[in-house]
């Protein structure tokens, strides 16, 4: 029986096969529960002679793990082999991720502050809580001005001095704080006012200012400055106006409108049949704004301007409602991919 079960152990080392079916065939032959050769060899072993039990059992014991191993060899291999028949084409495209895309807003703000920077601007930020003084006080609103009411301005609650502010200007209030003349900076930002959401108005959105302020800096340098702006951002036949207005830190004041980028100027809905889209607000800084902040008025002149970012990505890229902005919508965002 120690002979049998030895050539056994030489018949198994030499098993080959390259198919499933031969190896289960294997694998009942060894370990069938009943009639398989190991389960036989295991019930003869109480008959066998004890001073032979010893070896006999190891033969058993090498048997029995020979035979497991062979059959776990064997069959991840010819999985593996199986699997290769199958394997993945190389050729086919990945998988694509998906790739986010800027916010039609930032689009426009960085595109905006692009152009300014080719002319020296610099970029400055201010906070968006505020208080009065930067929002109103020193920029020339008089103590009574409608826009310090609270209509229009969020008020943190019991502290009438602190605000969410209606406007960027009050950035230049803390660059002038900061700085000496020359002084050549954009703002963007957010900003906040009391409105019902409609589709061209909302309580959060977002303006950019702008102040030069140097020796001799006149309306000239303004126009030239906002001409360049409007044609960079709408195109080379962009055409502006300006109109006379008021704000309290600027004087004069004025608001430019250009020429409309979508009937060129020919009349259509959107420029209400006048050819002209209103853009912005601007003006030579009040000479009592420069001297509130600390800025001799008889040395130095500047100009500013105002405009919200919403409004130009509305006409930039023909977005009819302004709420679409603040919605978080896939569909709509991923069109500025
Ligand atoms: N702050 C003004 C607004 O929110 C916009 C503005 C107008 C800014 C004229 C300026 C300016 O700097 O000179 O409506």
């Amino acid at each position: 029986m120690l002979n049998r079960a030895k050539e056994l152990l030489k018949e198994v080392e030499t098993f080959k096969t390259d198919k499933l079916e031969e190896l289960e065939l294997f694998r009942i032959k060894y370990l069938s529960k009943k009639g398989g050769i190991l389960t036989d060899l295991f019930s003869d072993f109480k008959n066998v002679a004890s001073e032979e039990k010893k070896e006999f059992g190891q033969v058993l014991n090498s048997l029995k793990d020979l035979v497991q191993n062979k059959i776990d060899t064997l069959k991840s291999s010819l999985e593996i082999d199986k699997s290769h028949g199958e394997k993945p084409d190389l050729s086919l495209p990945g998988e694509v991720f998906a790739h986010g895309s800027r916010h039609p807003i930032s689009l426009v703000r960085n595109e905006i502050v692009e152009i300014f920077s080719r002319l020296g601007f610099t970029i400055s930020e201010g906070p968006e809580i505020e208080d009065d003084y930067h929002v109103f006080s020193a920029l020339n609103f008089p103590e009574e001005h409608p826009a310090r009411d609270m209509q229009d301005t969020f008020f943190i609650e019991k502290h009438p001095d602190i605000l969410l502010r209606t406007h960027t200007s009050s950035v230049q209030v803390r660059v002038m704080d900061n700085q000496k003349p020359p002084i050549r900076t954009i703002s963007p930002g957010r900003v906040f006012r009391n409105e019902a959401i409609s589709a061209r108005a909302h309580c959060i959105f977002h303006q950019i200012e702008g102040l030069y302020i140097d020796k001799n800096v006149s309306f000239v340098d303004l126009k030239q400055t906002l001409l360049y702006f409007a044609q960079e951002l709408f195109g080379k036949e962009t055409k502006i106006r300006l109109r006379p207005s008021y704000f309290p830190f600027t004087e004069p004041s004025a608001e430019m409108d250009i020429s409309c980028s979508l009937c060129g100027g020919k009349g259509c809905n959107v420029c209400k049949h006048t050819g002209w889209l209103e853009i912005l607000g601007c003006g030579m800084v009040h000479p009592s704004v420069l001297e509130t902040n600390g800025i001799d008025s008889k040395i130095y002149t500047g100009f500013a301007f105002g405009m919200g970012i919403e409004r130009i990505a509305m006409l930039k890229f023909g977005v009819k409602d302004l709420r679409l902005f603040f919605e978080n919508e896939l569909r709509f965002l991923k069109q500025f991919v």
